[in-house]
């Protein structure tokens, strides 16, 4: 490839080439999202507020754009400014995040709103170096800002990105493994005058055209600048090391219910998996333990009925939950709060604990005219 200079960074044409077409065709084709500026606007000097695009970004983390919508509008609406949240009390969070999932992000989201409003005015540093410094801020969310809110020229890798550099330069070694190189690849293509907008590009070219599955290499804008796709194997690209196979944890939980249909709950310990949120009683499982199963492990004697089994999949384990169910008058001495049915939309509760809600209470279980 022929050796151009542009200001004091030297790349070669080819390269170049690459944030050219990838730009060209994001200024037709962006996506529109709540936290974005539309190119056409970029343009013209609007830059997107960074207290959205952190929030957008620590929110995308582990969940799907089409899921994340709602809930960031949710926030935005609740806590219009990062005071605002800053002010809020963490359960207050908890209760609006609950089931996004990966519940630490929501706790260092308060951590990180205080901090921010303690240490920095109000206000977000807009280096990467400052940005890592903040609770819940890792290489790639402090990257995204950075870039994003900032025009900083970060270089973000997220999957969709991976994939697309996996087949644009036939990168052959897996992934984990290829992350360096790629990154590397990564920060000699990325276009220094837009870099926010050249990493949403990508995502955005990696999400619609060079998806996993069937890419669309007709109508991709680096086509002719793809390695894959000259040489025809696109499929085969990123290679992956094998995954580790997930062990099943077994459990059981307890929904324990007034005959105003009230359920019992509780709040899970300052520590560990699902920290802080709210949860039916159930035995001791975690991701490297089985808890307890049978009637026999109810929390107190009770008239209850196994009402099937909850599955739920967390990042290093698969848990099968068995579900009791026991109408109760109120009971004296139980660790926790009766939640009447209004009232459990709003609570805390993660999805695995929705799941065994609604098994629980389908059928007999509604409840009970007086
Ligand atoms: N995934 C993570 N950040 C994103 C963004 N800003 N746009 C689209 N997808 C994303």
């Amino acid at each position: 490839m022929e050796q151009i200079s542009i200001t004091d960074t030297t790349i070669s044409q080819g390269e170049a080439e690459i944030a050219q077409r990838l730009l060209g065709w994001y200024d037709q084709n962006a996506r529109q999202m709540p936290w974005r500026v539309p190119p056409h606007d970029h343009a013209v000097g609007v830059r997107a507020d960074s207290y959205h695009v952190w929030l957008s970004e620590v929110m995308l983390q582990q969940t799907q754009v089409a899921t994340v919508q709602n809930y960031f509008r949710r926030f935005i609406e609740r806590w219009p400014t990062i005071e605002e949240l800053a002010h809020e009390d963490e359960e207050e969070v908890l209760k609006e995040w609950a089931g996004l999932g990966y519940y630490s992000r929501a706790r260092n989201l308060k951590k990180c709103a205080d901090t921010i409003i303690r240490d920095h005015a109000g206000v977000f540093p807009r280096t990467m170096d400052a940005l890592i410094n903040l609770p819940g801020i890792g290489e790639y969310t402090a990257a995204a800002i950075a870039a994003i809110a900032f025009d900083e020229p970060a270089t973000v890798m997220d999957g969709n990105i991976e994939r697309v550099m996996a087949r644009l330069f036939r990168i052959t070694t897996p992934f984990p493994e290829a992350k360096p190189q790629t990154r590397e690849l990564l920060s000699g293509i990325l276009d220094q005058e837009r870099p926010g907008e050249f990493a949403q590009a990508m995502m955005d070219l990696g999400a619609t055209i060079c998806t996993p599955r069937k890419p669309q290499c007709l109508i991709c804008p680096l086509a002719g600048l793809c390695s894959a796709n000259s040489k025809g194997d696109v499929a085969d690209f990123p290679r992956k090391m094998p995954k580790k196979t997930k062990p099943t944890r077994k459990g059981a939980a307890f929904v324990f219910q007034r005959n105003d249909g009230a359920v019992l709950l509780r709040k899970r310990g300052d520590r560990g998996l699902l920290a802080g949120m709210s949860e039916v009683p159930t035995t001791d499982w975690n991701s490297r333990q089985d808890g307890a199963t049978g009637v026999s492990s109810a929390p107190i004697d009770a008239n209850w009925e196994l009402k099937g089994q909850v599955r739920h999949t967390f990042t290093h384990f698969h848990l099968a939950l068995e579900v009791w169910h026991s109408s109760a008058d109120e009971v004296q001495d139980l660790e926790g709060w009766w939640s009447v049915p209004e009232n459990l939309p709003s609570e805390a509760l993660p999805t695995v604990f929705k799941k065994v809600i609604e098994l629980a209470l389908t059928e007999a279980a509604k409840p009970r005219a007086k």
